[in-house]
């Protein structure tokens, strides 16, 4: 999927625009400064984070489901969502700037496969419950006050026996990329807690050299989570 940064041609249909998602009245969570800083970034430089989907996510390919639903939040310009619908998932990508989802509405059209997006604040935002077989967070560095209602849609979203695979910046000496201060970084434990009910199927972290567009690329301290919720029992519960 290399090839040559153009601006994007064409708006993909982007449901709940930020605005009209938030109740009337109520203040976003996520200050809008931060979603035009985004804005700003994406305009300023296209596929930040390249076109292709992060090395990490390609070597899960044997244990990631090839049909059913996945979400990803924080999405960006399409990069993992694009791959994940190439192999046979129907994709949901949610992210707050419009520039980086016309990007992966191009992106799919490209790759001639559909993606849902939806123009929302994750932090406002409400999945439906159970209603996804994988969902992907892939670094999405959000302060703790951001992070944990993010990560509690993560796991509402996920159907029994769904997965859910996170990547992100760990905290850490600054190296060549990621966030220059720990608040909105990910260690394990964070992660243990907020994520407590699933089943750690893979939890690491260290030093990794990432070559993900221009701005992930060289080293950092990441940080790599795969969970599973427990599927339903026999009787149809979740087991405790
Ligand atoms: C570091 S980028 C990662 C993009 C993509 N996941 C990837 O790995 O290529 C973080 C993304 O999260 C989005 N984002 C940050 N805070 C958000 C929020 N509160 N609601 C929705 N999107 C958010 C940004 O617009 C940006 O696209």
């Amino acid at each position: 999927m290399d090839g040559k940064d153009d601006a994007p041609r064409l708006r993909p249909e982007v449901q709940n625009p930020v605005g009209s998602s938030l109740p009337a009245g109520d203040a976003p969570h996520t200050a809008p400064a931060w979603r035009d800083r985004w804005q700003e970034r994406y305009q300023a430089a296209p596929w930040l984070f390249g076109r292709n989907p992060s090395a990490w996510l390609i070597g899960l390919d044997p244990i990631l489901p090839r049909q059913g639903r996945a979400l990803s939040l924080g999405e960006g310009e399409g990069r993992n969502a694009v791959w994940l619908a190439q192999r046979g998932l129907s994709v949901t990508a949610v992210d707050f700037a419009p520039v980086a989802l016309a990007r992966a509405g191009l992106l799919a059209a490209e790759a001639c496969v559909r993606l849902t997006l939806i123009e929302a604040d994750i932090t406002q935002w409400r999945p439906p419950a159970g209603g996804f077989d994988l969902v992907l967070l892939m670094f999405l560095q959000l302060p703790p006050a951001e992070r944990v209602p993010a990560h509690r849609a993560a796991v509402e979203a996920l159907a029994p026996g769904g997965l859910l695979v996170l990547e992100a910046f760990a905290p850490g000496p600054w190296r060549d990329c990621g966030p220059k201060t720990d608040d909105a970084r990910y260690d394990p434990a964070t992660l243990q807690h907020d994520f407590r009910g699933l089943t750690v199927l893979e939890l690491m972290t260290g030093l990794a050299v990432l070559g993900e567009g221009e701005a992930h690329r060289g080293e950092a301290s990441i940080v790599r989570l795969l969970a599973r919720r427990p599927p339903l029992d026999g009787r149809g519960h979740t087991p405790r």
